[in-house]
């Protein structure tokens, strides 16, 4: 039996992958992958066979028990394996499922850890997740939960009360559901908000509003998936990051000027 390493790739930015990920990627016999990652990054996987489990478009993706039991059955045949998957693999990402189904196989697993999009990417979008004196807290949170309701798995009130800074993985068709329970809850109508899609990218945007507004402002652009809804003061203290050199600026939609991000 090989060992299977979950990886996390980082937000999406091939220079925010770790060493470590990437020394094992050098030396990977399989890599099976989600979308949305680099083909820099796959690239590093020079011998390696990969697969691809999360097409999307015309192809379908691929149910949760079938990747368990390819991870399975690649371990039996190969000594590396790797899981690459978006972000960090035990936030939103399934990887703790994975895991599971591969230790109870009795295949070996080892983590590497990623930098997730909701701190990573709203750091390189120049928003800090905390901030003294004005956020004490951060809440990763999902916007689509596994029951009917997508929000039922999310206690909002509780949230409203604690405050500080909510980030918000997988809510682009609840924005407005979420802004409207979080506002029931008591967040003031003013409190500053941002969506920030395709973090870390060539094609970022990052909008930026009110609880109030937010949502109104997402539909206007049509803002699509990857994509974060960040709540809370320390969005009005986001530093527009510099140009860097030789990259091409850009203006964003909200009339912002944008730098592309640094190259890997
Ligand atoms: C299934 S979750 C995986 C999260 C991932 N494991 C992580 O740690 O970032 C997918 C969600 O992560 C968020 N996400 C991942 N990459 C992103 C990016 N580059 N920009 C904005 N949101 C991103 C989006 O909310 C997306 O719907």
């Amino acid at each position: 039996m090989g060992v299977v390493y979950l990886i996390g790739a980082g937000p999406g930015d091939p220079g925010l992958l770790t060493r470590r990920a990437a020394r094992v990627l050098r030396r990977a016999d399989v890599v099976v992958h989600d979308a949305l990652i680099d083909r820099r990054v796959l690239k590093l996987a020079r011998s390696a066979r990969l697969i691809d489990v999360g097409k999307r478009g015309f192809g379908r993706r691929t149910e949760q028990e079938e990747i368990n039991a390819l991870l399975i059955e690649q371990a039996a045949q190969a000594s590396t394996v790797v899981r690459l998957k978006g972000g960090d693999p035990f936030v939103f990402g399934r990887g703790a499922e994975e895991a599971r189904a591969l230790t109870a196989a009795g295949v070996r697993v080892r983590i590497v850890p990623g930098i997730t999009s909701g701190l990573g990417g709203l750091a390189a979008a120049g928003i800090p997740a905390t901030t003294r004196g004005v956020s004490g807290a951060v809440t990763l949170v999902t916007g689509h939960g596994t029951g009917c309701d997508p929000l039922a798995d999310v206690d909002w009130q509780a949230l409203a009360r604690v405050g500080g800074t909510i980030v918000i993985y997988m809510a682009v068709r609840t924005i407005d559901q979420i802004a409207e329970r979080l506002l029931a809850a008591g967040l003031p109508r003013g409190t500053p908000a941002a969506v920030l899609e395709n973090a870390t990218w060539p094609d970022e945007r990052v909008l930026e509003g009110t609880l109030g507004n937010i949502a109104e402002l997402a539909q206007r652009e049509e803002v699509a998936a990857p994509a974060l809804f960040v709540i809370g003061g320390v969005v009005s203290w986001r530093t527009a990051p510099a140009p860097v050199r030789g990259a091409r600026p850009r203006i964003s939609s909200l009339g912002r000027l944008e730098v592309q991000p640094e190259p890997m």
